[in-house]
């Protein structure tokens, strides 16, 4: 969407993988304070996303979404004023039909203006737009109306479709919207986030600066994968120019977690100015090549194995988009450590669900 925004993928937090239904205003605040504090905010994760569950259960007497009380004493504006404050963006969450997906709050179905000057009054920069209790009504209309009122409240306000992938929404995402969902929720499981990495990559032409496929929030953090799975699950996310949304507790971070959010280098690939989306570009049964273009001719190239054993993954300077006969510098992304002068092509050794992440300059 030509709204000026999203010129690169978002980054920030996201309330639901980790805090479903149970969010207040304490919470919002300590971590909008911690990302600052840990130095994330100064890296780009610069939203701070309430998701589901912030509303009263029904609108006020003129016909407002309000906040549940007792959940935001203070209100939606003072917090959109703290999280400012801070030299973040405050981000809300609403649905494209009668009922949120949690049945918590109302929809905003026929309510498109109204919601969406609410939302702006309170200093809103980013609308996630959920897909239930939608009475079967096509989604391109639906998004477009909350689009458009987006749009005439004069704000700039990221718009993110949450309508899961479903009627092929990457080839019309793009006119409304800066992101969309390109499957269901992710798990915090190994399976669930390599299906949502070849879901999402099936839709790779359609994404570029303005509007990006959206593979889901990250999961990295939440316990239930190794670090290297960890590794891999942001590594892949961050090639395919997917929106860098963290779900995990932010105050209560480990250093682990940390270490792997917080890699500039990776973080550098999917922040790319070029915003061309990286892919799958080799599959030698459980062991792939992903990669994609950077700015000045540079390549991002993710070595993955996906397998259940120890094995070799090689990638070829013609399977990643560089002239055969090139000698290149190698930069490994995770080791922050350079080899020179590499020619027609790259392996590594690699445990079960590890990877290794690289950007190759020609020299
Ligand atoms: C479904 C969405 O896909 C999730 O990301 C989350 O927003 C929940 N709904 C909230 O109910």
């Amino acid at each position: 969407l030509a709204n000026g925004l999203g010129r690169t993928p978002p980054m920030g937090w996201s309330s639901w993988n980790h805090f479903g239904c149970n969010i207040q205003e304490k919470l919002i605040k300590e971590t909008a304070d911690a990302m600052v504090s840990r130095g994330l905010a100064k890296l780009g994760y610069k939203y701070i996303n309430l998701d589901d569950c912030w509303g009263a259960s029904s609108r006020d007497t003129h016909g407002r979404l309000v906040p549940n009380a007792t959940k935001f004493p203070s209100g939606m504006k003072a917090l959109g004023h703290y999280l400012h404050s801070k030299g973040l963006k405050f981000g809300l969450y609403a649905d494209a039909g009668t009922r949120t997906c949690t049945g918590t709050m109302p929809g905003s179905l026929d309510h498109e203006g109204k919601d969406a000057q609410t939302f702006a009054s309170w200093g809103v920069d980013y609308l996630k737009y959920d897909n239930c209790d939608n009475n079967g009504i096509n989604p391109e209309d639906r998004y477009k109306k909350m689009s458009e009122a987006l749009l005439r409240t004069g704000r700039l306000i990221f718009f993110s479709i949450c309508e899961w992938g479903k009627e092929m929404v990457a080839t019309w995402g793009n006119d409304m919207a800066n992101s969309w969902r390109t499957s269901g929720d992710i798990r915090d499981s190994w399976d669930s986030m390599v299906l949502r990495a070849d879901r999402n990559d099936e839709w790779a032409s359609y994404a570029g600066p303005g509007g990006w496929n959206d593979p889901d929030m990250l999961e990295v953090g939440n316990g239930g994968m190794t670090l290297e799975e960890y590794r891999s699950h942001f590594s892949i996310w961050a090639l395919a120019k997917a929106p860098l949304i963290i779900g995990c507790s932010i105050p209560k971070m480990t250093n682990d977690t940390y270490e792997i959010l917080s890699n500039e280098e990776v973080i550098a690939v999917n922040q790319d100015l070029l915003g061309v989306q990286g892919k799958k570009v080799k599959k030698d049964g459980h062991l792939e090549v992903w990669a994609g273009p950077l700015h000045d001719n540079k390549v991002a190239v993710v070595l993955w194995n996906r397998g259940s054993k120890k094995a070799t993954v090689t990638a070829c300077w013609s399977d990643v988009g560089l002239d055969p006969t090139v000698a290149v510098k190698a930069r490994d992304l995770w080791t922050h450590s350079s080899r020179y002068a590499l020619r027609h092509q790259l392996s590594a050794h690699l445990d079960p669900h590890a990877s290794k992440m690289y950007i190759l300059s020609p020299l």
